[in-house]
């Protein structure tokens, strides 16, 4: 790992948060050969954002193994036992193996991102998460050079999941990333919400977020990371291939077959709160719209 820093990040530091990225950017984008358009950008969109009540991020959720209600998963996520806690990771890595949690913790430094989460539901929220980058894991393991794509997993325990009895999906719940967006210096592996430890119902010990995606691919509570050189298979895709795609893309110009995807409804934002226009890659787009040059992002939906 080139870089290393050491950042304490608080809500009343977005500025310096916005610089931050902004250095990070820089750094990505000089690495990149790319131009720096849209560091500014950046800065804008992160100052903007005012953080959901810690009540709103972990009462109102979706984790289909703990129930489909949107209260069901703060109600029965307790029963997960998240310590000791062992990720493999395997696959195209140098360095296969079962990482402990605790080890995988002690090698990471956390960094707070304020981040939008968009759900293909159509609903919104601004969630304080501290993580780590999804790059800096990674690297621990070694990515070897034939790997091109990123599989996850989520725990399948019957005994501590009460809704994985129901077969709304293909248990376990698996999600996954082109290399390249895996890599991408937003993609983090959450570990905590608000500077605690991250809820069970929000998928704890630690889950991903993209945070330029619709909400399901950021996969709670990962037990396997594997890297591997052809697409993986994803939950919903294939649960329902003609309404969720590989790619999952937060664009207001594709709708759902069944809903708009234009605008959202913000989580918290009280009953009479109007809709808010969705963003091209949920407020991203300067940073993660070269990922997908030259891609029909209609087709790869
Ligand atoms: N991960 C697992 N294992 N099981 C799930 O049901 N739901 C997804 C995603 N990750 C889900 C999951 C969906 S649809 C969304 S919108 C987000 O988690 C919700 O995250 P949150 O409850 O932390 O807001």
């Amino acid at each position: 790992m080139a870089h290393r820093w050491t950042n304490t990040l608080t809500r009343q530091d977005i500025t310096s948060e916005a610089s931050f990225l902004n250095r990070r950017q820089l750094m990505a984008g000089l690495a990149a050969g790319v131009g720096l358009a849209g560091v500014g950008g950046m800065a804008r969109a992160q100052e903007a954002l005012e953080p959901n009540s810690y009540e709103d991020i972990t009462q109102y959720n979706n984790y289909y193994e703990f129930g489909t209600g949107k209260g069901d998963p703060a109600a029965n996520a307790g029963s997960l036992t998240t310590s000791p806690w062992t990720v493999k990771i395997d696959g195209l890595v140098d360095k296969p193996g079962d990482y402990a949690m605790a080890d995988i913790m002690d090698a990471m430094t956390l960094e707070e991102r304020i981040y939008r989460f968009r759900c293909v539901e159509a609903w919104s929220m601004v969630i304080p998460w501290n993580g780590f980058e999804l790059a800096d894991l990674l690297a621990m393991a070694g990515v070897q050079d034939g790997a091109k794509y990123v599989a996850f997993e989520t725990a399948l325990r019957p005994d501590e999941m009460p809704g994985v009895r129901f077969p709304v999906l293909d248990w376990p719940y698996v999600e996954g990333l082109r290399l390249d967006e895996a890599m991408h210096p937003l993609t983090i592996m959450a570990t905590g919400i608000y500077g605690k430890p991250i809820p069970n119902q929000n998928g704890a010990p630690m889950r991903l977020v993209v945070p330029w995606k619709y909400g399901f691919k950021s996969i709670k509570s990962v037990v396997r990371i594997t890297l591997t050189d052809s697409e993986p298979p994803t939950s919903w895709n294939k649960s329902n291939a003609r309404e969720y795609g590989f790619y999952s893309n937060v664009n207001p110009e594709v709708s759902h077959p069944r809903w708009s995807q234009a605008s959202e409804r913000m989580v918290g934002g009280g009953l009479f709160a109007k809709r808010q226009p969705t963003l091209m890659f949920n407020g991203y787009e300067e940073e993660v719209a070269s990922l997908y040059k030259g891609m029909d992002l209609k087709a790869n939906f």
